[in-house]
């Protein structure tokens, strides 16, 4: 009987979170909290990050194992955002931090996608449910804000436009599905250090960014047309991490001739997004990239995506 209970899987909830790209991304002058106030669009695309949360006994504290492509670039420590969502909660609820993390990477590792951003959002959510915290949205809103700009979103998913630090959203209407292919640098981008090129770049400025900058893009998304959103793909971080990765002109430029409706480089790069046609447009477009050695690989996805969802849930037996 004793070794029939013991067999039994221990409470583990598992939690799906979307990367993303942005379609426009505005960069205003930084202030003093050493942000850059930002007008953009998000787009959720079909690459998850998937976090397992697990019951442990009392007092064993938070652990994290990482699995998928690239894991091994992923810190399992204290410094991952996912242990950091984990400890957060906890401290706000009063509750233990007692928890087994393991994240299954889907998004490209410091790519400019949030896959960081979509493990925070998705060991809010597992934590929240294996703990039974019943925290209510708009406080896990908030601590996802807290845990990074882009964590907001990865809860929310589909398109959104995002003002402040890119975490105040408003979802944006859409129709249909649009086709991306987004190709990988084998080295990522780190994202202060591409603001820090944008503010070398720009030089002083007063200027403000606002999504009123962006109603190509809302037209385009309202009216389900690729070709327009295509040609309205804008990211004032393009120039910066192409300064910082010249390589990067060439990727845009394959893409660009082999048809893509538009290219961008996604957030902070180092990744390239290309917008294709259809499904199969956007792996052609990943195969004239292959075909000529420009990138360390291709991830074909649809937009939009769901935001941040439970997928199962194994309760105490
Ligand atoms: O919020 P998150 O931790 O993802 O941001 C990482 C870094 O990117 C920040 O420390 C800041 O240097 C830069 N950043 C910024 N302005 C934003 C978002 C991020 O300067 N709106």
């Amino acid at each position: 009987m004793s070794a029939r209970l013991s067999a039994a899987p221990p409470p583990s909830v598992r939690v799906r979170a979307p990367g993303k790209v942005n379609l426009a991304l505005r960069v205003g002058p930084v202030g003093d909290d050493g942000y850059h106030p930002l007008a953009t669009v998000f787009q959720a695309v079909s690459l998850y990050e998937e976090v397992t949360a697990t019951q442990v006994p009392p007092g064993a504290g938070i652990s994290l194992t990482v699995s998928g492509p690239q894991s091994e670039a992923v810190p399992t420590d204290e410094t991952n955002l996912a242990w950091r969502a984990a400890a957060l909660l906890a401290d706000r609820t009063g509750l233990a931090a007692d928890v087994a993390l393991h994240i299954t990477k889907g998004v490209p590792v410091a790519g400019g996608m949030a896959g960081g951003s979509a493990d925070a959002a998705a060991a809010l959510v597992a934590c929240d449910a294996l703990w039974d915290a019943g925290v209510p949205r708009t406080e896990l809103v908030e601590m996802a804000a807290e845990l990074g700009a882009d964590v907001p979103f990865s809860l929310l998913g589909h398109t959104a436009v995002g003002t402040g630090r890119g975490d105040l959203l408003t979802p944006a209407m859409t129709r249909g599905e649009f086709h991306w292919c987004f190709g990988t640098q084998r080295t990522g981008l780190s994202t202060p250090s591409v603001f820090r090129r944008f503010d070398e770049l720009a030089g002083p400025s007063t200027g403000v960014v606002t999504p009123e900058d962006d109603t190509d893009i809302m037209h385009a998304l309202r009216a389900g047309d690729p070709v327009a959103l295509g040609k309205a793909l804008h990211n004032d971080l393009e120039a910066p991490a192409l300064d910082l990765r010249p390589e990067l002109a060439e990727v845009l430029e394959v893409a660009t001739e082999a048809g893509a409706l538009g290219v961008v480089v996604s957030g902070s790069g180092p990744t390239v997004a290309a917008l294709g046609r259809s499904r199969q447009h956007a792996l052609a477009l990943g195969a004239a990239w292959t075909a000529a050695d420009v990138v360390d690989s291709i991830w074909c996805a649809t937009g939009p995506a769901p935001g941040t969802q439970v997928v199962t849930s194994v309760a105490r037996q």
